[in-house]
């Protein structure tokens, strides 16, 4: 195992009806932007639930984030924070209004020109100045109620691009699993996947001497193969809700990445779907991973192996045999979720996706990806043709 520094400074508030704690949570006397996203809390009741705590305090609203956040709207929600003077974001959603609420914090302050340089020239980490951010999380999948990145989407270049800041980490994130019962299974599944995948761009490496960072990651994976199909059958069952949801934000607050290699090509890759067909972000993952282990599956079959034994508890046949029907499983289960794997299931307009891509690779000079940084422009324009 690596050296590492681990800090993560998120208050977590978990469990059924703990949105009511809210109170309990702001700063007093704070002048607080409310961010949610199209309107799924007003039909589950939650906009109703925080609006009553925000009758005492200071508040201004800003609703209409939509899914893969738009710069273009934010920088709408930049000009009112400014100009209402807010000092504290409380983001109500799903990770695109919680990336929003870190993308507005660090902008408001942002003297330095366009905020998007934040995200072209990669310079989050240096930046140390934001608004302070609180969130109730509607939608376990993405975990940036316990992280400190956000992606953003440009409409008029479509591009999609992240950063990081220490700044950016939410203060507390009120983790209610009774959100749960509302949410489209399109939105379950894409969560489960989601995360998933998380586990699987800091675990599905090479060996590196982490057992315990090792068993984290096989736990998440199997939490979410047991529980992920509960929620999917019935969203009222808390319990599963609870359970899938505490595994969504550990798979990406930091803890299991630490110390060990970490890969994630598949979502620099799968952005890029986002970016340019619009496809749900989690299922960009599902078409593009298992492409990216078939590709690298000489540097990552020893991985793949224990994966396979551990997770999937396939242990007949070579190495290479159980790496291979490692990959399968994985595959399957993304069906078994409703989760289809081609780029040709969501688009029939997909020719000459992997020349841009590669093209958008080279101009930002993304040329070393992945845990060993040989996934190469030759590497991407292969798994992306396979992925067809
Ligand atoms: O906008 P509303 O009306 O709230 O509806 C949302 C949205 O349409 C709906 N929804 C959320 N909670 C609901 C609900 N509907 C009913 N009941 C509820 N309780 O679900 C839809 C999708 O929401 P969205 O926030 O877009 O989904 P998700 O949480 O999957 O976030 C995806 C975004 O996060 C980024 C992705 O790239 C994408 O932009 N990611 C952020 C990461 C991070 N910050 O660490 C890591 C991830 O890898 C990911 O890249
Ligand atoms: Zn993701």
């Amino acid at each position: 195992m690596d050296k590492f520094t681990f800090y993560n400074p998120t208050k977590i508030v978990f469990g059924v009806d703990t949105i009511a704690t809210l109170p309990e949570h702001l700063p007093a006397g704070a002048n607080i932007m409310l961010l949610y996203g199209g309107g799924s809390i007003k039909q589950n009741g939650i906009y109703e639930q925080v609006k009553q705590v925000l009758a005492n305090f200071m508040h201004t609203e800003f609703a209409g984030v939509e899914p893969n956040p738009k710069y273009e709207t934010l920088m709408r929600a930049v000009e009112l924070g400014r100009a209402e003077k807010i000092n504290f974001i409380l983001a109500v959603g799903g990770g695109s209004v919680l990336d929003a609420a870190k993308f507005i914090a660090m902008a408001i302050p942002y003297q330095n020109g366009d905020p998007w340089e934040i995200l072209v020239k990669r310079i989050g980490s240096t930046i140390k100045e934001a608004v302070p951010i609180g969130t109730i999380l509607t939608l376990p999948a993405t975990g940036s109620e316990m992280n400190p990145n956000s992606v953003i989407s440009r409409e008029s270049t479509r591009e999609k691009l992240s950063f990081a800041s220490p700044a950016c980490y939410p203060v507390f994130s009120i983790l209610d699993p009774a959100v749960v019962r509302s949410i489209p299974q399109r939105q379950i599944a894409n969560g489960i996947a989601d995360a998933y995948t998380h586990v699987m761009e800091q675990y599905l490496t090479y060996p590196a001497d982490a057992p315990l960072q090792d068993r984290f990651a096989e736990s998440i994976l199997q939490t979410l193969i047991e529980e992920g199909p509960k929620v999917l059958d019935n969203p009222n069952d808390a319990v599963a809700a609870g359970n899938f949801m505490w595994c969504t934000t550990m798979a990406l607050n930091g803890l299991i990445g630490k110390g060990v290699p970490n890969d994630w090509a598949t979502h620099m890759i799968g952005h890029e779907l986002t970016a340019l067909f619009n496809i749900d972000h989690a299922r960009t993952l599902a078409i593009i991973a298992p492409n990216l282990y078939r590709v690298l599956f000489a540097f990552k079959k020893e991985k793949l192996a224990q994966y396979a034994a551990r997770v999937w508890n396939i242990t007949e046949g070579s190495q290479e045999e159980r790496a291979y029907a490692a990959i399968s499983r994985t595959v399957e289960f993304f069906h078994s979720l409703g989760i289809q794997t081609r780029l040709s299931d969501y688009t029939s307009d997909y020719a000459g996706t992997a020349e841009e891509i590669v093209s958008r690779f080279t101009r930002r000079n993304w040329l070393k990806l992945g845990e060993n940084g040989n996934v190469t422009i030759e590497r991407v324009k292969e798994i992306v043709e396979m992925s067809y």
